[in-house]
């Protein structure tokens, strides 16, 4: 049985909504305070004319909360992620009506069952940069295709990590029949191991949009028979055992992070001990079990539990074969303060088999 998937996306509002209008020749201050009645303002006229409004808006609430607190700076993000999203623009035949807008081809592919609608200026934005991704693709050092990242979906953005696979998958010298990627995303690991031989990649996510994005790419090309998808959590539907289980997996705890639930980057608290049970399971008796991860979580001082570590000490199922740890490159365009610990930032890859 086909399973149905449902892509996440934001939803439409009915365009009967009454809002108050805005322009260029609005009233900015007095929209911020209808903003902060609860009343939803209508951008018209140009596109620039949201931005501008929104701009004014970040002015307004930067004078409201001045301080660099933790928790006015999350005063602040409410406040703004509120309000801004009662900022709204209208879209008829899967078309911003507003002046000099962005062509957004999301508009059309993910909402084909109604053509006038409402969405609020942020959610454009988010599509728009989306679309910006998808319509340009990511080079990545280690494939010559670029990635497609559907919307919604996680991609890379750094790629220390995706050398270091490539460089162990260079000197892999097992068997290459199959394969489970857990967590496929964007599908990236799989290219990489398809690229070095291996015949077929069962991937599981629990992202729809991911499993929906990979096989709109892959279409009817002969990808599609080399990769098998199933949307659902770790191995899904792959219920047999593999030489080789692959895992890029959330690098952070989600318990310090209530406000933010991406599952793409927050693991919570049973995913690695039902991960690892699973596994022992789906692997074969020579098989190997990569995973991708770092110590982001240790160095921001997020925990100081390593689950992976965790599970070699305490698990008895698979013991290590080598964990091979790399500096990751300082990026140039962040603070100080967040310098300080990325400069200590490891991507690790580790290999473990069983017991
Ligand atoms: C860090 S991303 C890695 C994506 C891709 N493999 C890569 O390396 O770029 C983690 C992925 O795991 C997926 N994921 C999170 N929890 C999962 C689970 N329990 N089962 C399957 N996939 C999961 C997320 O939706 C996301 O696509």
């Amino acid at each position: 049985m086909i399973k149905a998937i449902k892509v996440n996306k934001p939803e439409p509002i009915s365009s009967k909504k009454s809002s108050l209008l805005f322009d260029d020749s609005s009233d900015v201050k007095l929209t911020i305070k209808a903003l902060e009645q609860g009343k939803s303002i209508l951008i018209t006229g140009f596109f620039s004319n949201g931005l501008l409004l929104l701009n004014a808006l970040k002015k307004h609430l930067n004078k409201k909360y001045p301080n660099s607190t933790f928790q006015e700076q999350r005063n602040y993000r409410a406040a703004y992620f509120k309000l801004s999203n009662l900022i709204l623009i209208a879209i008829v035949d899967y078309k911003l009506t507003v002046k000099k807008a962005p062509v957004i081809g999301w508009l059309e592919q993910l909402y084909s069952e109604n053509s006038d609608f409402l969405l609020s200026f942020p959610q454009i934005q988010g599509l728009n940069s989306a679309w910006q991704w998808y319509k340009n693709g990511i080079l990545t050092p280690v494939l010559r295709n670029k990635l497609q990242p559907y919307y919604g979906t996680y991609f890379p953005t750094r790629f220390d990590h995706l050398i270091f696979f490539d460089n162990w998958l260079k000197r892999y010298k097992g068997p290459k029949k199959s394969v489970i990627d857990v967590g496929i995303g964007s599908g990236v690991l799989s290219f990489q191991m398809l690229k070095y031989g291996f015949q077929k990649v069962f991937g599981t996510d629990t992202n729809p949009n991911a499993i929906v994005g990979l096989t709109e790419f892959m279409g009817s090309t002969k990808l599609a028979r080399k990769i098998e998808l199933d949307f659902d959590s770790l191995f899904g539907k792959f219920n047999f055992p593999v030489e080789l289980i692959v895992f890029n997996p959330p690098w952070l705890p989600q318990s310090h992070a209530l406000d933010c639930i991406d599952e793409a980057i927050y693991y919570n608290e049973n995913l690695f001990p039902d991960f690892f049970e699973a596994a022992k399971q789906h692997l074969l008796p020579e098989g190997k079990l990569v995973i991708i991860f770092s110590n982001l979580a240790q160095i921001t001082d997020v925990t100081k539990e390593h689950p992976i570590e965790k599970e070699l000490a305490e698990g008895g199922r698979f013991q290590l074969e080598k964990c091979y740890r790399k500096t990751v490159k300082k990026a140039s365009d962040k603070t100080k303060r967040d310098q300080h610990w990325r400069a200590l930032e490891e991507v690790e890859l580790w290999v473990l088999t069983h017991n």
